[in-house]
């Protein structure tokens, strides 16, 4: 018997960076999937394999997650080992994941494969809820990156547009837009935890004028809020603009990226980055009219693709 299951990645459209101060953040899940396939083996061991790599581990040792080599593959182990607990099994699992989605560029694939393995290995006892799901895919992600907000996987697993904040947690923002972006990859690889703190210190030696940009973005997200419903998407793109430029500000843009928003500014309606920057993607909000001619212009430059919004979020096959 296949348990297989699948989940969504995401991009920020708003807010990145200053959620962590408070400021409401606007993001989304994307067309772009991992699908996650458990079975069980006759082996007591635990098998996970993905494009990134191939890991296994045997059963008794599943309390020791630390012998794990691959730091990126712990949560998948952990998620086994819970599945297996609950469900008073000893039984070796094997999960094979498949990605469309760019791994390590802010496009949450790890939270989308912490979503889709979780759905799946519970798959194989019960058919979890997307409540059930979402809380213990966040528990899998936190073994890794601890402090993170869970609001990757709450997208992935809901899907659509929802906003974030720290003080009301994720609120789904009812809206259906069909909006479509090409994202834009920059090539340059980023760690998020590094960003973060880049900012922080950035924070620290401009208290005043940290305080004004977060007062800016704000205004930001409110309006984009008000575009969204009103699926204005001159006004979407031009405070994705506005967005950039108090990202660029905090000193967390790059030459390639100042470059990429440059082209993509020639036909989309607006382009910002879209996570922690650093590197990573740009978006670029597009529509029929201009989505060939920002590929094409984005295409000579970087990788890039055609990305619109998913209101599925995780799906069982
Ligand atoms: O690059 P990503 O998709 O992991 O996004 C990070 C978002 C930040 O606001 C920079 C950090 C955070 O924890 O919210």
């Amino acid at each position: 018997m296949k348990s297989i299951a699948s989940a969504p990645g995401k991009i920020i459209l708003f807010g990145e960076h200053f959620v962590v101060y408070g400021v409401k953040a606007i993001l989304c899940s994307i067309d772009k999937r991992i699908t996650a396939t458990s079975q069980f083996l006759d082996e007591k061991i635990v098998r996970v394999s993905s494009s990134l790599g191939e890991s296994e581990m045997e059963l008794n040792s599943l309390n020791n997650l630390e012998k794990v080599p691959q730091k990126f593959m712990k949560p998948f182990f952990y998620i086994v080992k819970k599945a297996l607990e609950e469900n008073s099994t000893v039984k070796g699992i094997e999960i094979i994941l498949e990605s469309d989605i760019p791994a390590g560029v802010g496009l949450g694939s790890s939270s989308a494969a912490c979503v889709a393995a979780t759905a799946s290995v519970n798959g194989l006892f019960n058919k979890l809820s997307k409540n059930e799901v979402v809380k213990r895919a966040i528990q899998a992600e936190r073994i890794i990156f601890e402090q993170s907000s869970g609001a990757d996987s709450s997208v992935s697993t809901f899907g659509g547009l929802m906003s974030y904040d720290l003080k009301n947690g994720f609120q789904n923002i009812p809206s259906r837009n069909d909006l479509s972006f090409i994202i834009s990859n920059s090539a340059q690889i980023h760690d998020t935890q590094d960003v973060v703190r880049q900012v922080r210190n950035f924070k620290e030696k401009n208290e005043d004028i940290f305080r004004k940009l977060c007062e800016q973005e704000i205004e930001i997200v409110n309006n984009a809020t008000s575009a969204l419903k009103e699926n204005d998407l001159n006004e979407l793109g031009s405070l994705m603009l506005k967005n950039q430029e108090l990202l660029k500000q905090m000193g967390i843009s790059t030459e390639k990226i100042d470059l990429l928003v440059k082209e993509a500014k020639r036909t989309s309606h607006g382009a910002k980055i879209t996570g922690a920057g650093g590197g990573g993607c740009i978006i670029s909000l597009v529509d029929d009219s201009n989505r060939k001619n920002t590929l094409d212009n984005l295409g000579k430059i970087s990788d890039c693709f055609l990305a619109k919004i998913d209101y599925n979020g995780l799906m069982y096959a």
